[in-house]
């Protein structure tokens, strides 16, 4: 076993436990995403990837799929969240590709820090609706796939063992929202709202064996995310502020994606997990 994988998934999780499954990632190229993407291939999922750069995404899923032998990872660059119509198109062709789409990570998020007195309303509106209808178009477009592999592989909880799992959503959102967080009004905003989605997802199409839930990641390093929204020359003072003492890791996202994808979330239905290390119940969000 090479020791790199552990660098993406943590030694807990048996090989093989997505073994013949589809993963379909929206912002599948950046930097949480492609970690949640490549943990799931190494544990035997096939995966394609959106984004809308070319060939930063063609270039992930090449990537992506040197994390396992006989891995099979498309990358659909070109691909606007923000049209519906791309969106159906994308899973059409993942689904001719590789066959089926069972889990689907809606990641996909446009951020930038500023004062609203310095927001056009066209940066809030292409914030929105990236992140909240960019969301929604992905699991509309994703949806009939992924009841129609709920059906094959939802269990009663008791099954043992089971045929793996199937028909999960994970929204990518974060706690910016859980206080009032300055220059990132615009986000906290369209966050808020993914959370409400996946809700509203987890009780509307539970019935038909989906799970829809939330990973709220906190501040993690190397990312884009805090490459974008903080300062490097204060970053190490502001780890200590964090009860964990540190900021997190794109392996603590994926450990957590693996849980909600596998055996272990059949249960867990329209929560937000987050993965911070504490931070947002202390008086400062990030
Ligand atoms: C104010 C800004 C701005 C800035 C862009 N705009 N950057 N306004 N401050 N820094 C304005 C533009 O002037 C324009 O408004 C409007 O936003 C749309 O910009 P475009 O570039 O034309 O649109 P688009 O290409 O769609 O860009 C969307 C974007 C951009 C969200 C603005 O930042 C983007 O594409 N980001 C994608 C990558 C990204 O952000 N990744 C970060 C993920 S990290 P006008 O009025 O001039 O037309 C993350 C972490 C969240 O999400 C949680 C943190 C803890």
């Amino acid at each position: 076993m090479p020791l790199e994988k552990y660098q993406y998934v943590s030694n807990v999780w048996r090989d093989g436990i997505f073994d013949n499954k589809v993963v379909f990632c929206t912002g599948g190229a950046g930097s949480i995403c492609s970690a949640q993407v490549r943990a799931m291939v190494h544990l035997g999922a096939n995966a394609c990837i959106i984004g809308r750069n070319v060939e930063k995404t063609e270039n992930m899923a090449k990537d992506i799929a040197t994390a396992r032998k006989g891995a099979k990872v498309l990358g659909l660059g070109a691909v606007d969240v923000r049209k519906p119509e791309a969106l159906v198109e994308a899973a059409e062709k993942c689904v001719k590709e590789l066959g089926s789409i069972d889990f689907v990570i809606a990641g996909a998020a446009g951020n930038f820090l500023a004062p609203m007195d310095q927001i056009s309303a066209n940066a809030m509106k292409s914030v929105i609706d990236i992140d909240v209808l960019g969301s929604w178009n992905t699991v509309k477009a994703t949806l009939p796939y992924l009841i129609e592999s709920a059906k094959k592989y939802s269990t009663d909880g008791r099954t043992e063992p089971t045929k793996g799992t199937g028909g999960r959503i994970i929204f990518v959102s974060a706690t910016l929202h859980y206080g009032g967080t300055p220059l990132q009004s615009h986000v906290s905003v369209a966050k808020a709202g993914v959370d409400a989605m996946a809700m509203s997802v987890a009780i509307e199409q539970g019935p038909k064996g989906i799970t829809s839930n939330v990973i709220a990641p906190g501040p993690i390093a190397d990312t884009e995310g805090v490459a974008r929204l903080s300062r490097s020359d204060t970053r190490e003072k502001s780890a200590k502020t964090i009860p964990s003492q540190r900021y997190g890791t794109v392996k603590e996202i994926s450990d957590a994606t693996v849980y909600l994808f596998s055996d272990s979330g059949n249960y867990v239905n329209g929560e937000v997990l987050v993965v911070d290390g504490g931070q947002w119940h202390t008086s400062g969000v990030q």
